[in-house]
């Protein structure tokens, strides 16, 4: 649906994309993260076909972005970062405006009107003057603008940006609903966000992608083994895990109760080893789980490791 092959931008001396390829499938909500500067814009600019790569391909829906925009722009519905907005037009004839770029006029226009008010819920301020609206209501009339002409595809840069938490939370459940029926890329800085948004997660740093993936698999992929705590009144236990080759990175009591955290080498479960050995030697567990590592880890160490 969106096809990217090694896709280079520059400005002056700054490579701020540098051969990035990605394949996103239809219907799949596909979320940038990175650090600022990282070339998300950059690179959203160049699916949309308002920024021609220096180098690569981009195709959307089969169309040839670089060779064909305006066909491709008809596909595609764009929230630019920071929104800008006509603050003296109403949401109505804002999105008059959209459509009447879009050569959507008469019986068309209404259907269409009628169809993104309901669904990004602006019913309300639709008469009043963009530059009365609040932050959220604004990033709605975006919404509505970027999907007048029905697009298949989403582009939505730093759509949360500068809203206070609760229009955050109304807005990513705008998205999450939207991305029921569009293929979506969004870009944010916050972990949280791709992770809650995501299909797969695309982490960008300095102009390359360093990890794509689903977000527990990405997840899986920076830890590489696995950590488990048990907790167990038995303190011998600790000298059954080291015999039996497994490591101890912490060991702390608790009142009379030992945690110890368990990893291994290999990249199998070690649970059901662990839990084996206990009842071999008579040893009860009270608790064991597995450490889930948080794509806030995954995405510091990847972001971190490319920069060095
Ligand atoms: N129009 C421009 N002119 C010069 N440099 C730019 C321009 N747009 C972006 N850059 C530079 O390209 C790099 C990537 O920027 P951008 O794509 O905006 O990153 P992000 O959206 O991830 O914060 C940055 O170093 C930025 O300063
Ligand atoms: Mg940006």
């Amino acid at each position: 649906m969106i096809q990217l092959s090694g896709v280079v931008k520059r400005f002056g001396n700054i490579v701020a994309v540098d051969g990035v390829s990605l394949f996103v499938k239809p219907g799949e909500v596909v979320g940038f993260l990175g650090p600022n500067g990282a070339g998300k814009t950059t690179t959203m600019r160049m699916i949309t076909g308002y920024l021609v790569p220096d180098a690569g391909r981009v195709e959307v829906g089969g169309i040839d972005v670089v060779r064909y925009p305006e066909a491709a722009k008809r596909k595609i519905g764009y929230l630019p970062e920071d929104n800008p907005l006509y603050e003296e037009m109403t949401p109505y004839e804002y999105l008059e405006y959209g459509a009447q770029m879009r050569y959507i006029f008469g019986e068309e226009f209404r259907k269409r009107i009628k169809d993104v008010v309901e669904k990004t819920g602006i019913g309300d301020v639709i008469a009043r003057p963009i530059g009365e609206l609040s932050k959220g209501y604004r990033q709605r009339v975006g919404l509505a603008h970027a999907l007048i002409h029905d697009p298949d595809v989403l582009i939505l840069d730093e759509p949360t940006s500068g809203l206070d938490p609760s229009q955050i939370v109304s807005i990513r459940e705008l998205i999450k609903e939207l991305s029921r029926e569009k293929t979506v890329i969004l870009s944010t800085h916050i972990m949280q966000e791709a992770q809650h948004l995501s299909d797969k997660i695309v982490i960008i740093n300095k102009g390359k992608i360093v990890a794509e993936g689903a977000p527990d698999e990405l997840e899986k992929l920076a830890r590489g083994e696995m950590i488990v705590h048990v907790i167990t009144k038995e303190e011998k236990f600790k000298d059954i895990l080291l015999k039996n080759g497994f490591n101890i990175i912490e060991s702390r009591k608790v009142d009379n109760e030992y945690e110890f955290v368990v990893t291994s080498q290999s990249k199998e479960d070690i649970r059901e080893k662990i839990f084996q050995l206990a009842r071999k030697n008579k040893v009860v567990l009270l608790e064991m789980w597995k450490e889930r590592i948080s794509l806030e880890e995954v995405f510091l160490k990847l972001t971190k490791e490319e920069s060095v």
